[in-house]
């Protein structure tokens, strides 16, 4: 059932084109256009969600939670909608305030993370009894419509990615920011904070999405696995993003140290001046996700401050780009597109890194030592 592929997390990095192509059909309005009157965007979830709401908080654990945390900076900057993101194992003994007019999104992929069901079903207890504008709303984003979380929750948003096999999380990640992207654009309609031309707009990129990372794949994988060749031995990686890729640096640095068991952080490039700076060296190889937008300047001025400390530079930047070109050591070329969109792609080429080390280390890369598919346990 591996269709030729050498382990199933490769085969799921490679259908991650198909997730997008059913995400994109499942849930955009084909009848839509700038001039109707109903939303782009068809989640099949009450729009009571939505009512009067002031405030948006989601809990997670893991690469759902990088996801959240891309959702968060969609959600804000597209809908206008404060949003906050806790860890769940975190939100389950250090619950904030009750806020009002407050949606409460749990993301899991398996539906079955302990955690971040205890903390939905604990926003719903500590809701019960208060005035209507405290009562608890909640959504869940997941992979298993037929999971427990679909008895804490009664609205779900169905990822769609398919059953994922592999322990390390790409297919279900990339069907998690598609939900965001789907909820952010829903939302921006109904608070009237995008046009619907520009909403129109975004749509038009988002069907680009799946041709664009069926381009990366053809195109680097040869290269990305003969890079991987050279870092079998290195113990330690930085991963640094700025803005919305700032959380796809966390994840470049989750999905290395969970199947390669290298030693990798994730960092706010800004950050880098603040402590990490201290660790680099000609042994810790730096990935930093420099794609054109608001952050492009500082991102690429963070790193050429870890290129004056030895380190070998990685960068994932926008093809064409000259400029990042001459800054890094090595290319990870990703095809251009608007910067919140960037996620979707610029995480690929990180997955057949983190792949490609570990596979070329000749470790179980679906079956990590230590980790299983779905926490169950606190
Ligand atoms: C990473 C990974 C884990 C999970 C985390 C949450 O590749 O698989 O970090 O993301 O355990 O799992 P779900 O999404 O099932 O709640």
């Amino acid at each position: 059932e591996k269709q030729g592929f050498r382990h199933f997390m490769v085969k799921e990095i490679y259908e991650q084109p198909g997730v997008v192509r059913t995400c994109l059909e499942a849930y955009l309005n084909h009848q839509w256009n700038p001039d109707s009157d109903q939303s782009p965007i068809n989640l099949g979830i009450p729009t009571e969600l939505y009512s009067d709401l002031e405030h948006i908080q989601i809990v997670a654990c893991g690469t759902s939670w990088h996801a959240g945390l891309v959702g968060k900076y969609l959600l804000q900057e597209l809908a206008q909608i404060h949003t906050n993101i806790e860890y769940a194992s975190e939100f389950r003994y250090s619950p904030p305030p009750i806020t009002a007019n407050t949606l409460t999104i749990g993301i899991t992929q398996s539906g079955e993370t302990a955690d971040t069901l205890a903390a939905l079903a604990m926003v719903k207890e500590r809701r019960e009894n208060q005035p209507a504008k405290y009562q608890a709303k909640l959504l869940g984003i997941t992979n298993r419509v037929d999971s427990s979380l679909a008895s804490i929750v009664p609205d779900l948003i169905d990822t769609r990615a398919g059953i994922e096999i592999g322990v390390a999380a790409t297919k279900s990640f990339i069907a998690q920011l598609m939900a965001f992207y789907f909820l952010a654009l829903d939302l921006a309609y109904h608070r009237k904070t995008l046009s619907n031309v520009q909403i129109e707009e975004i749509i038009t990129e988002l069907r680009q999405l799946p041709a664009q990372i069926e381009i990366i794949l053809e195109s680097q994988e040869r290269y990305i696995e003969e890079l991987a060749h050279e870092f079998t031995e290195t113990t330690d990686f930085i991963f640094v993003g700025r803005g919305i890729n700032y959380p796809i640096a966390l994840e470049g640095a989750l999905k290395l140290k969970e199947i390669s068991y290298i030693h990798a952080e994730g960092y706010p490039s800004g950050e880098l001046k603040h402590g990490p700076i201290a660790l680099l060296d000609a042994k810790v190889p730096v990935v930093a996700i420099a794609m054109p937008g608001k952050v492009y300047e500082k991102t690429l001025s963070n790193a050429q401050e870890a290129k004056a400390r030895d380190s070998r530079l990685i960068g994932v930047i926008a093809m064409d780009d000259k400029e990042a070109a001459e800054t890094f050591d090595e290319l990870l070329p990703v095809p251009q597109v608007n910067e919140l969109l960037s996620p979707v792609l610029t995480v690929i080429p990180l997955q057949l890194l983190s792949y490609h080390i570990a596979a070329r280390r000749g470790l179980d890369v679906d079956q990590p030592r230590n980790l299983a598919k779905s926490v169950t346990v606190e």
